[in-house]
């Protein structure tokens, strides 16, 4: 358990999508499909994608920059940064320390990685809250950027209509006020269905002994069917039970920002809850799945959007390979998208 004594603030959030944008009718030239079915079953229309040489590093540094913008913290008072990236340009450097790099932080300060796929901007909020709370680290961006469509097998259409590229991030400081913005949150895993979304790092045996018999094609292998059972049957009483650690009930929560995975899923979670549409964000029509930056992302276009109102409350949840999974119950300050 974190020895909770130093507060934790959610001082700036960010984001930042490719201009590209592939509709559902541009997939019918890659294979038999329609907008029709993708529509129905995912409630996504379009996504956006890297072009050329843009990356993952491009978006995450841009959203960088604007959640430290909205944050009103220097860029060189930032004391860590953690990169929330299951797809990112290359394995290493961590995408962490480039942006870091890019944004000019004089000091070598701690920059790493980690791979919690959909879940990443949950997992990286809980890591960034023990490190504020235990007084180890004071000013902590949070990078959550992956380009989805660099690892998207393009011949399986059951996946690839699926993912989109996109960077969201998110400040996090001392609550000097001693106002908690973290009312709750937990995260969980289960490797044991790890087989569920799958990518393996390509690569060989050293030459002179014998070599696998399977060599990974670096791309995306998912079990739709058996994610979207578990996603409807965990995450909806998952999202319960962070609502409950946070002492307050579901009514007093204002909106729900749940990972953007499917529409369905989504509704199944408003469903529990019990929540109008009014109080739950989605923009899976516009991006598709963006991993770990979707939550990110429909935080601050729903502001952008008017949907969100500030100095209100929210919960997240996230799930993805590992399988991961996680919720969390936050304050949104005013200010802060
Ligand atoms: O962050 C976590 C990320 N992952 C998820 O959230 C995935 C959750 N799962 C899903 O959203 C759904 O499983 C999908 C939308 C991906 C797929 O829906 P499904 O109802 O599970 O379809 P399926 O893969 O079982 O395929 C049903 C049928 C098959 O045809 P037959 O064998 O019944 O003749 C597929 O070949 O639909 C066919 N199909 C398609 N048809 C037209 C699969 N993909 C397509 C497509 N267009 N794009």
């Amino acid at each position: 358990m974190v020895n909770k004594n130093i507060p934790v603030r959610i001082a700036g959030v960010g984001y930042c999508v490719p201009d590209t944008v592939i509709t559902n009718d541009d997939l019918t030239k890659l294979y038999e499909t329609s907008d029709e079915w993708i529509y129905t079953r995912t409630g996504i229309k379009e996504r956006r994608v890297v072009a050329g040489n843009e990356t993952a590093i491009d978006l995450g540094l841009v959203a960088a920059q604007n959640a430290i913008a909205k944050s009103g913290i220097d860029v060189q008072d930032i004391d860590c940064i953690i990169g929330a990236a299951s797809a990112p340009p290359k394995l290493y450097p961590p995408l962490s320390a480039t942006i870091g790099a890019k944004l000019g932080i004089k000091e070598h300060i701690p920059a790493f990685d980690m791979t919690a796929a959909c879940t990443g901007l949950i997992y990286a909020m809980q890591v960034a809250r023990g490190f504020i709370h235990s007084g180890i680290y004071k000013n902590i961006l949070i990078i959550a950027a992956d380009n989805n469509s660099k690892i998207t097998d393009w011949t399986d259409r059951s996946t690839s209509i699926l993912f989109g590229d996109g960077a969201g991030a998110m400040v996090m400081t001392v609550a000097e006020d001693g106002v908690d913005d973290i009312l709750s949150l937990k995260i969980s895993a289960n490797g044991a269905i790890g087989h569920y979304i799958e990518t393996g790092v390509p690569s060989q045996c050293c030459p002179l002994v014998k070599q696998a018999d399977e060599v990974a094609s670096g791309k995306i292998l998912m079990n739709g069917k058996e994610v979207y059972k578990f996603a409807v049957t965990t995450v909806p009483k998952y999202v319960e039970e962070c609502i409950a650690l946070s002492g307050l009930t579901a009514e007093q929560i204002d909106y729900l920002i749940p990972h953007q995975a499917n529409q369905r899923i989504i509704e199944a979670i408003q469903k529990r809850l019990k929540y109008s549409d009014e109080k739950v964000i989605s923009n899976i029509r516009y991006y598709g799945n963006t991993s770990a930056a979707s939550i990110p992302i429909a935080l601050v276009e729903g502001v952008e959007k008017g949907k969100i109102k500030l100095n209100s409350t929210a919960v997240l949840c996230g799930f993805g390979a590992g399988m991961t999974w996680g919720g969390a119950v936050i304050r949104l300050r005013d200010g802060i998208c």
